[in-house]
């Protein structure tokens, strides 16, 4: 059994070859009493900020999970921080260690600091079928590793000075806003996980206190007309969506009716 929440389809597809029938998170979390048994329980997820985003932790920390096997699978775009230590101290502290943690970084949707197109470009330097391989055998062997935190952390505080620079304006609410090119269609009405896009007058409105800022409704926007409000894109002419990944699935993953 294997959960996984997406906003842009890389966690999914990595799901999707861990399990025939991956469950979406954001859907579950619609159901009480969530109570779950198998042999292995998988969660797979991006990793926001250097962390497990708040709406997956909140699933594991809901829900009742009876496994021989409980692994997380982080997908990442740049550096994943020690997120796999953090992770399991997190597990621990709420009683749920997992058995294995690991991380694979793939296409960085973080457009706030990435030209989409640009990232393209580094796609196949990060081999991302080999290592969703070499993770399928570790959790058929049910190995035990919990990823240790990269030895060499100067990349990563260059990375996080970056963020911090480039995204401290982005809290600056509202965080976006919708341009003429509009259409009115409400694609990120169905992809937002927390049902917190509205149309009003055809035009989205969002609620910022559930967004949990994982920038599906830009992503998928068809006309590129949701932006950033306050902070300057590298460019806002590039949007991302794994490639193996089609939209319907990211709206029947994410849409709260
Ligand atoms: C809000 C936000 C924060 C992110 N933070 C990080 C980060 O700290 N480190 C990193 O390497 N990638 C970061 N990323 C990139 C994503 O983790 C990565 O692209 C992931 O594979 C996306 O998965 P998805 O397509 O399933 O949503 C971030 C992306 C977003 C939208």
């Amino acid at each position: 059994m294997v959960f996984y929440f997406t906003a842009t389809g890389n966690s999914l597809y990595v799901a999707k070859q861990l399990d025939e029938a991956p469950l979406s998170i954001p859907q579950e979390m619609n159901k009480e009493n969530r109570r779950y048994k198998d042999d292995r329980i998988g969660i797979v997820c991006p990793l926001f900020e250097f962390e497990v985003p708040s709406l997956v932790k909140e699933f594991i920390a809901n829900s009742e999970f009876e496994a021989d096997y409980f692994y997380l699978v982080v997908t990442y775009g740049m550096h994943h921080g020690g997120v796999a230590q953090r992770t399991q101290a997190w597990l621990e502290s709420i009683g749920k260690p997992a058995d294995y943690i690991n991380t694979i970084i793939m296409h960085d949707n973080a457009l706030i600091v990435f030209d989409m197109d640009q990232q393209r470009t580094v796609e196949a330097e990060k081999r991302v079928d080999e290592h969703i391989a070499a993770i399928k055998g570790d959790i058929a062997a049910k190995k035990a590793m919990i990823q240790p935190a990269p030895a060499d952390e100067t990349d990563f505080y260059q990375h996080f000075i970056e963020w911090i620079r480039r995204t401290g304006p982005m809290y600056a609410f509202p965080l976006y806003r919708v341009t003429e090119g509009c259409v009115g269609c409400g694609t990120c009405t169905r992809v937002c996980p927390r049902g917190c896009v509205r149309l009003e007058n055809g035009r989205p409105i969002h609620d910022y206190t559930r967004c949990a800022n994982c920038m599906a409704c830009i992503q998928a926007c068809p006309t590129k007309a949701i932006q950033f409000a306050t902070v300057k894109e590298p460019n806002p002419n590039a949007r991302y969506r794994n490639p193996h990944i089609a939209l319907k699935e990211i709206i029947a993953a994410n849409w709260q009716r």
